[in-house]
């Protein structure tokens, strides 16, 4: 058999999963577009996976019987060519906020219950919990939540109030603040995720493999700090000017050694300079769960490089320049592709006349693209990206434009006049 553990899930994939999200009206919606994904990532063809609910899961990803993949008699192996056969728990949730630490513990106190169950029917343990709603997810370890059984608690409860039941507020507690537990929060229903990220950890929690961090490029940059500061600076986000928070961010990233959590309590950031900042630890923590702290000096001196550009962005943004996010862009690609055709932008010749960073056209090839905005300083920031294009400084309120059909491609560089 030559099955491979997961595919990688492709564009349209991600789009139907969320689709079906944004369309959801209630939790049982959005657990069946989980369950799609998952089946979809890890056996489209639906020969070696089933799902099913026992005790009273929202469902139980895992191999069937008669699969292949996995087979006891054969072999006492646990790995079928190199890969673990998977045991996914998930629980779905409708319209929580996971990057709040009680709500993230209170529904991982829920697993934890649901495996009691498993243990007590003598049943293999989940080896990954995915936890998500219409807007996060969250993946475990099932062999992190599983040291946990043998807590003096209250195993009565049904599992669906264990998190909320205040006779395990203690516990809730405990997890918060000692377990090493903290889970990152992928926002599924940003386009800028890649699903694979969710589905090759998921991957590598079931294959018993540490956790490799994503490092931080100049591809997920600005995804990540926003990611940061919104989580990070919870509640306190206006109190910082923007080359603050990118300076924090930044070397968050590059200074381990003088930029930490405050020991013994962990709930302040100490900073180069010797000051310290109150700020939301837990989400600091879950950050570092999932994204690399140690960088080579190459790389740190990309990241500062990249900074300059963030600052400059946040800047205008937190002036009330609306600069489009991704996400926007995105659609208004949908839109054009609606109006014009999917390839319009091999056929037309697109201009963009307040292109400002080129937030619009960045993540897009067009055959023949034209960009300029009011300021050169926007087009030096943002001088990596379509670099096939040609850029030019232009106030579209007041400079003329000559252009007829025999204008070559380089006198659109210096306009305005006198050209
Ligand atoms: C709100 S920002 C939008 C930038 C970018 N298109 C986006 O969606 O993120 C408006 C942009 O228009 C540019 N702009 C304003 N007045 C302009 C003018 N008279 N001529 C050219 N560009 C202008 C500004 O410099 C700024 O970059």
């Amino acid at each position: 058999m030559t099955k491979a553990f997961n595919r990688r899930l492709t564009k349209k994939d991600q789009k139907v999963f969320r689709k079906q999200l944004k369309a959801a009206s209630a939790e049982k919606d959005v657990e069946t577009a989980y369950k799609s994904l998952i089946q979809k990532a890890f056996d489209p063809d639906g020969l070696d996976f089933a799902w099913s609910s026992p005790f009273n899961t929202d469902g139980v990803f895992s191999e069937l019987a008669n699969s292949s993949l996995f087979n006891l008699q054969q072999s006492p192996a646990i790995f079928y060519k190199n890969y673990a056969v998977l045991k996914l728990l998930l629980e779905t949730k409708w319209n929580k906020d996971f990057k709040l630490a009680p709500v993230k513990f209170q529904t991982l106190v829920q697993a934890i219950y649901y495996l009691k169950e498993f243990q007590g029917h003598n049943e293999q343990l989940p080896n990954v919990v995915l936890i998500g709603d219409e807007n996060e997810c969250f993946v475990v370890a099932g062999s992190q939540l599983a040291v946990y059984l043998s807590e003096k608690l209250n195993w009565s409860i049904p599992a669906s109030s264990a998190g909320t039941d205040p006779s395990n507020q203690n516990f809730v507690l405990q997890l918060i603040s000692k377990s090493g537990i903290n889970p990152y929060v992928f926002e599924v229903s940003s386009k800028e995720l890649d699903l694979n990220n969710v589905i090759n950890l998921i991957a590598c929690y079931a294959q018993g493999l540490p956790l490799v961090k994503l490092k931080i490029n100049e591809k997920n940059l600005r995804e990540t700090f926003e990611w940061f500061i919104n989580s990070v600076f919870h509640g306190s986000l206006k109190k910082y000017e923007p080359d603050t928070l990118v300076s924090i961010f930044v070397q968050s990233l590059t200074a381990s050694k003088d930029c930490y959590l405050v020991p013994p309590s962990q709930k302040e950031l100490h900073l180069i300079d010797g000051s310290v900042i109150p700020i939301d630890a837990n989400a600091y923590i879950s950050f570092f769960s999932r994204f690399e702290k140690n960088y080579s000096p190459k790389e740190k001196r990309e990241i500062t490089a990249i900074a300059d550009r963030l600052i400059e962005e946040t800047k205008r943004r937190f002036h009330g320049d609306f600069w489009t996010p991704t996400l926007w862009a995105d659609k208004a690609q949908e839109v054009l592709e609606k109006q014009f055709g999917n390839d319009y932008r091999e056929k037309f010749v697109v201009w963009d006349s307040s292109c400002g960073s080129k937030n619009l056209t960045r993540d897009y090839y067009f055959k023949e693209l034209y960009v300029s905005t009011l300021h050169q300083s926007e087009l030096d920031m943002s001088s990596a990206y379509n670099t096939n294009a040609i850029s030019f400084q232009m106030d579209f309120l007041n400079d003329d434009v000559f252009i007829n059909s025999n204008t070559q491609e380089s006198e659109l560089t210096k306009i305005p006049p006198p050209y």
